[in-house]
């Protein structure tokens, strides 16, 4: 596959992956989505020549700031449900994916963005990355994992905190509550990665690739939150609310939601 929207350099035994729409922010359109799925399904697991991945975004300002909220407004119907699933798929082929991936974040990371961070297995922060769901914003809920995987990282009442105001909150208070491993000064997040990486390297695959199994079967449960998560993004796609917030974005302006 031609990619159009990721950029991928194999350097020194790693593939570095870069999310390259700098000027949305590498929002995750439809078209970045695809291409994720490509790589994390088809090219990487083809591939012998690298021991691990990072993931980052072009430019110094954000790693990505959400799924497109210009393609949002196009969604009709049962779309926002087979979106989400689109996302929560691609997001799980990384988490399950048997080679360490490493997200570097550097700058924004919001609604996919963050979703996208968690679903990596190490997150490294540059000082002034940013991390929220502001999804309740746009009157809808996070669809790629969001409501499930943020409590698994920071706890059920931080968690909350966070989902029902849309807050974002700085890498050094994302350390503290869990979120990502380590802080480093901007610019620096891939060169941390990359040393997380080589010292990886240097144990025996099938058990990094069974270690990552082994954590992702902790937090399969009966309940399946994720389908829920589903369920609740469809609801609140085929709202005005959310039509209203969506616009509200694009327009510039505040959103005046009326609860239809
Ligand atoms: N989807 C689509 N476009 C986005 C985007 C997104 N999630 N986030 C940013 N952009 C675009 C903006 O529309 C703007 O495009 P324009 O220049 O054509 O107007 C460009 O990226 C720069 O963003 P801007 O808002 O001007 O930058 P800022 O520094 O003022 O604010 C943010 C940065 C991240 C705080 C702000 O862009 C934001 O709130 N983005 C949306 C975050 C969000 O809600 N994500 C969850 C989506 S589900």
């Amino acid at each position: 596959m031609e990619y159009t929207n990721l950029q991928i350099e194999l350097q020194e035994g790693i593939l570095l992956v870069t999310i390259n729409r700098e000027k949305a922010l590498n929002a995750l359109n439809a078209q970045t989505i695809t291409e994720l799925e490509h790589f994390f399904s088809k090219d990487a697991p083809q591939r012998k020549d690298y021991h691990g991945i990072i993931l980052t975004g072009a430019g110094q300002k954000s790693f990505v700031a959400g799924a497109d909220i210009k393609e949002f407004l196009e969604l009709e119907g049962d779309q926002g449900m087979e979106m989400g699933r689109r996302g929560q798929n691609v997001f799980f082929l990384i988490e399950r994916f048997p080679k360490p991936v490493i997200a570097a974040v550097n700058g924004f990371a919001l609604g996919g963005g963050c979703e996208l961070a968690m679903a990596c297995h190490l997150r490294i922060a540059g000082e002034n990355a940013r991390f929220g769901q502001p999804e309740v914003n746009l009157g809808i809920v996070p669809g790629y994992g969001g409501t499930q995987r943020l409590i698994q990282y920071i706890g059920k009442s931080k968690a909350t905190e966070l989902l029902l105001t849309g807050d974002m909150i700085g890498a050094e208070e994302a350390y503290q509550l869990g979120l990502v491993n380590h802080v480093v000064p901007s610019g620096e997040e891939v060169k941390k990665a990359k040393s997380i990486l080589s010292k990886i390297a240097q144990k025996g695959p099938i058990a990094i690739a069974a270690i990552i199994a082994s954590i992702n079967a902790y937090f399969q449960h009966d309940a399946d939150g994720f389908e829920r998560e589903l369920q609740a993004f469809r609801q609140t796609t085929q709202t005005e609310d959310f039509r209203e917030g969506a616009g509200a974005f694009i327009e510039k302006r505040k959103a005046n939601f009326r609860g239809k």
